[in-house]
């Protein structure tokens, strides 16, 4: 850093200013954002938090690190004892205190920064857990529709298709849950998931396990369900396996009985993460 001129004195002090205003800009706009946010507003102190530390930074390069080069001398072993050279020591070390204040004042406009950039951090909400790993179904639950009254087996002809939810919670977004029929000679599912699907009822997560659409089409002929966001195709025959389109997993299935009264109970939860194949990656 040069020697303290009048100029340099000048342009430490806007740069120190420029940092000083791009930290108290940070922190307003984190105080803002706390006490219930205004976008222009917060979009505005970003942009001076920002600014205020490209323009300290562009001064500080443009006008006081030096440009030429400069090869710095010796002092002779004995300059320590002349008053004229200790002077001039004492003057560099100025020089030192005065960088420690910019760096400092640099540091503080970071830390403003870092305070506006923890936003977005914030803005995620409260950390999801096993939440995701988990639908309301559970052993016992009857299938209801959105009305809260149980489906009964008898509601759904052979071809036939309606969406269910767990009792007591009708509306349900991860719960939803198609309950199909077909005749069950046609049924191909895994030995250990027939006695999931009994007399040809078999029900599968609604979710697509593309992008969690609601997959709402059925095409009865082709026993084929299909996404209506990206035209997945899952075969419902062969436990909802995904036959055309981006998806790559199964619907997860449902593990249902039927009672003596015609309505529909499950069995457990689904036993696989219902929604989409993220899944896949964090299962677990
Ligand atoms: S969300 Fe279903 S295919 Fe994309």
């Amino acid at each position: 850093m040069s020697q303290s001129t009048p100029e340099t004195s000048r342009v430490e002090r806007r740069i120190a200013l420029s940092f000083g205003i791009s930290m108290i800009a940070g922190f307003a706009l984190l105080a803002v954002y706390l006490s219930g946010g205004q976008t222009q507003l917060e979009a505005i102190l970003l942009a001076v938090s920002l600014g205020g530390i490209g323009v300290g930074i562009i001064l500080w390069s443009q006008r006081l690190l030096p440009t030429e080069l400069h090869v710095e001398q010796r002092h002779p072993a004995a300059e320590v004892g002349n008053p004229e050279a200790v002077r001039e020591i004492v003057a560099e070390e100025g020089a030192i205190t005065r960088r420690s204040l910019l760096i400092r004042a640099l540091g503080g406009a970071f830390a403003g920064l870092a305070a506006a950039l923890a936003i977005p951090v914030l803005s995620l909400g409260p950390a999801p857990g096993r939440s995701l790993f988990h639908t309301p179904w559970r052993s016992g639950l009857r299938m209801v529709g959105l009305d809260g009254k149980p489906i009964k087996a008898g509601d759904v002809p052979v071809g036939g298709i309606v969406t269910g939810f767990p009792e007591g919670v009708p509306g349900s977004a991860d719960g939803q849950a198609l309950l199909i029929r077909v005749e069950p000679g046609l049924l191909r599912l895994a030995a250990d998931r027939m006695a999931w699907a009994p007399d040809g009822y078999v029900a599968y997560s609604k979710l697509c396990t593309h992008a969690g659409c609601p997959v709402g089409l059925y095409r009865s002929l082709e026993h084929r369900l299909i996404c209506p966001c990206h035209q997945s195709t899952f075969d419902v025959l062969d436990g909802a396996q995904p036959v055309f389109g981006p998806a790559a997993r199964p619907l997860p299935q449902l593990p249902i009985r039927i009672e003596a009264d015609g309505t529909i109970v499950a069995l457990s939860d689904f036993t696989e993460p219902v929604g989409p194949a993220f899944w896949n990656i964090h299962d677990g």
